[in-house]
């Protein structure tokens, strides 16, 4: 079957999108850069650089914290990003809404204020085989403070999720499911829809690890009806160091302080100490206050270009790539999903992934190499690392075409 390799064409609304980006008017090693490393972290639009600048230039203060104008208003801006965030998820009350350093530290206050005083030794954490080690080694450490036992469930050669092995591993003894929505490593997109719901008829709680997915699709939590889902701000256009998790307001109510300090308590004696409700529980100490304020106009980015928009042409344009790099002499796709967003693994015979890392950045071209903090799926692949091309919106098939020629020197280097 001949490969369908026409360009998409970029929608009006994303045609100017490069030029919001001023990283990407840069060079590197002389060329213009062609950034195709999103999965590791987006680049960010002016509109959220000129944010940092004008919080750190006119409004900073503490939160929570002042009755001056400047607190004031630097509240009211954390805050408002919170409510941002509340909509973008359709979160049914913006306090289902906790700000975090990012998707690692989120499932890690998962772990220790939800799962921790729920799991009992020999009950059983499940997750699959393609997860990022934030959505394993938390639950390994977990495991081992309270006799918890994590089961795996499998994927098959296309690196999709083996969804009727993964239903049948939830029992009695599961007290969490927690699964990737779209794998960093090979993209695949896994049916969370049915994992949520096995998941829900069993009692059994569901966190849903949305890094690779938040930027790409929309998502609503409340028809997706998963009880935690957790992000990064950096992979969405934001600030590093910002990101969060929503967790159902019944759930977080219930659930203990992940790290004690100011501004989460409600009254401190040395004989012992109230919290506050949630959010604020889960915030102890100053946060990423300009973070957050970021991470809201990185959203506005999103919602003024629309994510469906997003998610059409991207989709077309992952497409346009796998098909490119199935007609690249020599270059072996890694996986082969029915569902695929964002990313793209790949090898070369006689070629390190460093290598060819290496010599696409003398083309300007930025890829991740390596195992892409994935170790448990690259042996299932009987592979040590991979290459990986990963889009965002501001890239097109011109960044494709370009990754394609450079590969053709790789291979004519390496053979
Ligand atoms: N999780 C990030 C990646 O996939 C760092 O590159």
């Amino acid at each position: 079957m001949i490969e369908n390799l026409t360009p998409p064409a970029t929608p009006d609304a994303l045609k100017q999108a490069r030029d919001d980006f001023p990283i990407l008017s840069r060079t590197v090693n002389g060329k213009p850069l062609i950034y195709l490393d999103n999965a590791a972290s987006t680049q960010k639009p002016q509109s959220v650089i000129d944010a940092a600048n004008r919080y750190y230039s006119h409004e900073n203060a503490n939160i929570h914290r002042g009755v001056h104008l400047l607190s004031t208003e630097a509240t009211a801006a954390y805050e408002a990003a919170r409510k941002k965030l509340a909509q973008y998820l359709n979160a049914s009350d913006e306090s289902e809404i906790i700000f975090t350093r990012g998707a690692t530290e989120s499932v890690n206050l998962i772990a220790h204020s939800f799962l921790e005083p729920l799991i009992k030794p020999g009950e059983e954490i499940l997750i699959s085989h393609m997860e990022h080690h934030a959505n394993i080694v938390p639950w390994q450490l977990l495991a081992e403070r309270t006799g918890g036992r994590l089961r795996v469930a499998p994927i098959d050669d296309n690196g999709n999720l083996e969804l009727d092995a993964c239903l049948s591993m939830m029992g009695p003894k599961t007290k969490l499911v927690a699964i990737v929505h779209v794998s960093n490593a090979i993209g695949t997109v896994n049916p969370i829809e049915a994992i949520i719901a096995k998941a829900r008829e069993n009692g059994i709680a569901t966190l849903i690890d949305c890094a690779q997915s938040i930027q790409h699709m929309r998502l609503d939590v409340q028809s997706m009806g998963c009880d935690f889902a957790v992000f990064s701000g950096h992979k969405m256009f934001g600030p590093t160091g910002i990101g969060g998790l929503y967790g159902k307001r019944s759930l977080l109510k219930r659930m203990c302080p992940y790290q004690g300090g100011g501004d989460m308590i409600s009254h401190v004696t040395f004989d012992g100490t109230t919290f506050k409700e949630p959010p604020s529980r889960f915030e102890a100490g100053t946060p990423h206050i300009a973070g957050a304020i970021g991470l809201g106009v990185a959203l506005d980015y999103i919602e003024s270009i629309g994510i469906e928009t997003i998610r059409d042409y991207e989709s077309q344009l992952i497409e346009y790539a796998v098909n490119r790099l199935k007609s690249c002499q020599g270059v072996e796709i890694v996986g082969n999903p029915d569902h695929r967003s964002g990313a793209i693994s790949f090898i070369m015979e006689n070629a390190h992934p460093h290598d060819i890392g290496t010599i696409l950045d003398t083309d300007g071209i930025a890829i991740r190499t390596g195992h892409h903090c994935c170790e448990p799926l690259m042996n299932r692949f009987g592979i040590s690392a991979t290459a990986r091309a990963s889009i965002a919106l501001y890239n097109n098939s011109d960044d494709i075409d370009a990754l394609v020629d450079s590969l053709a020197k790789v291979r004519a280097l390496f053979g």
